[in-house]
């Protein structure tokens, strides 16, 4: 038997600036807020998140509108699927970050079609304005509609995809090193506003970049932002053992999750760290209420307005793959697939174990990750408690089903009993997302 873990859990809020943050029908309920395109929105998301402690909002990013699924973006607009409408969640995060003062505000940014210097210019700003709560998810992309919107005929390779990062993501920290953290005074009288022997240029050549620096940002509060990561391929796992603070993954089992976990922290140790430094958070959809017999209500709910083809079309673009071109009845063929490894293999595991063909699956897959987590606030406590007890997580990336009444739920029914049970704080101890989350500010 484990040792009973008695460090806090991490949670982090998964909210898309998008219809689809949890559940394809969640914008359809008839609680749902679905002003998505006001300010006021994600200042009272920001509101309610801190309100209850969450570590960080994380926010997902795409950068075209998805057209694999019979080869047309009609299909994510008309359902509103997960990549119908997604604001620039740099700019969201911006205006949370004027509103809150200890939640960590996440953001994804794609190594495969912007700058490095723009990027960490960008990081070191939202790190300032935010007091040291920014947090960057890398992403490499992985969709022929994505390069189309940045002036390319074809994507990178996986390959080529990663070693761009490799090399982006060290331009990035030379960049935030660049400057010393003695190096701006601002002395009126000196009169000294910043010592020039304290900010260098990087000089940096390599097969992707050539970047001079320094950066035109002083180091920020948290010597850069907090490094999150999704790739799941070999690569990719790789890349997050490497270089990620967090990592987020979607599973459809515990024993999945566990052995992930395992090999995770293992991969991390492989390159030097310390396991504790890497935070591994699995998605879930939590969908709570007073009683078991209100979550199902619930359920069957969101269940009846999320379309089969929603979720297909999401599922098309996360596997790269037209999901239409194949029988409808039967089950998801095993294939190579050029998308995300990580929603392959969640996919694959459940065609194993429930034998579902791919109508039904395209319903399962726009319902969100995971169904162990639907009933009272006791049953879905209990089960977050045993996920994190039985080591297959170090905390939950929430991905409420609709907004605000899912989250608010989640808060006022759930965190009590985390809290209770002496496994998620009661109030914020430090201020930079780094506190939240126990990990050291980098040494510069
Ligand atoms: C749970 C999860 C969430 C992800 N979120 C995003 C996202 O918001 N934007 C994006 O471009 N890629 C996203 N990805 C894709 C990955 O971060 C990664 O770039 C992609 O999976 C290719 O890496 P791989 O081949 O190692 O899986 C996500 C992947 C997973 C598993």
């Amino acid at each position: 038997m484990a040792a009973v873990r008695t460090e806090q859990m991490h949670l982090a809020a998964f909210a898309a600036a998008g219809p689809v943050s949890g559940c394809h029908g969640g914008w359809r309920h008839p609680a749902a807020d679905r002003n998505i395109l006001d300010a006021a929105y994600y200042t009272e998301l920001g509101r309610l998140l801190e309100a209850s402690k969450f570590d960080m909002l994380f926010l997902p990013d795409i950068l075209s509108i998805p057209n694999r699924h019979e080869g047309s973006h009609d299909s994510q607009l008309r359902h509103g699927a997960l990549g119908a409408l997604r604001l620039d969640p740099m700019i969201v995060l911006s205006i949370i970050a004027a509103t809150t003062r200890h939640l960590g505000l996440a953001s994804t940014l794609s190594t495969s079609y912007f700058e490095p210097y723009a990027v960490a210019r960008a990081f070191a700003t939202l790190d300032h304005m935010s007091a040291g709560r920014s947090a960057w998810n890398i992403v490499t992309s992985f969709q022929q509609s994505e390069a189309a919107n940045f002036g390319r005929t074809e994507q990178l390779s996986r390959d080529e995809r990663y070693d761009r990062a490799e090399e982006f993501v060290e331009v990035t920290c030379k960049l935030w090193d660049s400057w010393r953290d003695d190096a701006l005074v601002r002395d009126p009288v000196t009169p000294l506003y910043a010592r020039p022997d304290g900010v260098s240029a990087i000089d940096h050549e390599g097969k992707w970049f050539n970047v001079r620096g320094p950066l035109n940002v002083s180091r920020s509060p948290q010597g850069r932002p907090v490094f999150i990561q999704a790739g799941a391929s070999g690569r990719g796992r790789d890349f997050a053992a490497k270089w990620a603070d967090v990592i987020f993954v979607t599973h459809s089992s515990l024993e999945s999750a566990k052995a992930f976990y395992a090999e995770m922290k293992e991969r991390a140790q492989r390159f030097g760290r310390d396991p504790q430094s890497l935070k591994i958070l699995p998605g879930i959809v939590p969908i709570v209420g007073e009683t078991e017999a209100i979550a199902l209500e619930q359920e069957r709910l969101l269940s009846a307005l999320t379309e089969s083809q929603a979720g297909l079309s999401t599922l098309s673009y996360h596997l790269d793959t037209d999901l239409a071109s194949f029988p409808q009845d039967q089950v998801l063929p095993e294939m190579e697939v050029s998308g995300v490894q990580g929603h392959y293999k969640e996919v694959a595991e459940l065609t194993r174990k429930s034998g579902i063909g791919l109508r039904e699956l395209g319903h399962r897959y726009g319902m969100g990750p995971l169904r162990e987590f639907i009933g009272s606030a006791d049953a879905v406590s209990a089960n977050m408690q045993r996920w994190y007890q039985e080591n297959a997580c170090d905390g939950f990336m929430i991905q409420v089903p609709y907004l605000p009444g899912g989250l608010e739920s989640f808060a006022r029914l759930v965190i009590p009993q985390l809290q209770a049970a002496g496994l998620f704080r009661r109030e914020y101890s430090g201020s930079t997302l780094r506190d939240h989350l126990g990990l050291q500010r980098p040494a510069n």
